[in-house]
């Protein structure tokens, strides 16, 4: 499973922390920016980067870090294929994946404590889809994005 991040200016603290915790805990990561926090940026070109990877290849997962999380949801989820679960805690999480199936977690910078959003990852990564009911319901997301409604 390939794993991507990416953030803008107002995610560049967590995702660099979260890069590091990764890469400690021997989890390969791609990161494709920002690599200057300092710097404003836009973060539909860093949803975007992820997003695009991610959409069609279901062995890759993406995390997706801006200021609120608000942002980079609202961009990755233009991408049909694109699940973006804008998760605030070890619950949501864990549900976005169970019930969601989300191939990108979204967190938000500005409002998470670090340790508490590393908890968050460890516990999306380590949670698989439950299927059957949830499944349907995907599958209807999937009849949304096909009429583009
Ligand atoms: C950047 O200032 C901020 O708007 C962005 O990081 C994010 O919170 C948007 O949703």
């Amino acid at each position: 499973m390939t794993l991507l991040i990416a953030s803008d200016h107002g995610g560049f603290e967590l995702k660099q922390f979260l890069l590091q915790r990764l890469r400690a805990a021997g989890r390969e990561v791609e990161d494709l920016g920002t690599d200057d926090g300092s710097v404003s940026v836009d973060y539909p070109d860093y949803a975007a980067a992820v997003a695009a990877r991610v959409a069609g290849d279901s062995s890759v997962l993406g995390i997706l870090v801006c200021g609120t999380g608000i942002g980079m949801s609202i961009a990755a989820n233009k991408f049909a294929g694109v699940r973006a679960a804008l998760a605030h805690d070890e619950f949501t999480a864990r549900m976005a994946r169970e019930h969601n199936n989300a191939n990108i977690l979204v967190l938000g910078g500005r409002v998470l404590d670090a340790d508490a959003a590393w908890q968050m990852v460890q516990v999306w990564l380590g949670a698989a889809f439950e299927g059957g009911r949830h499944q349907n319901r995907l599958d209807k997301i999937t009849q949304l994005e096909q009429a583009r409604c």
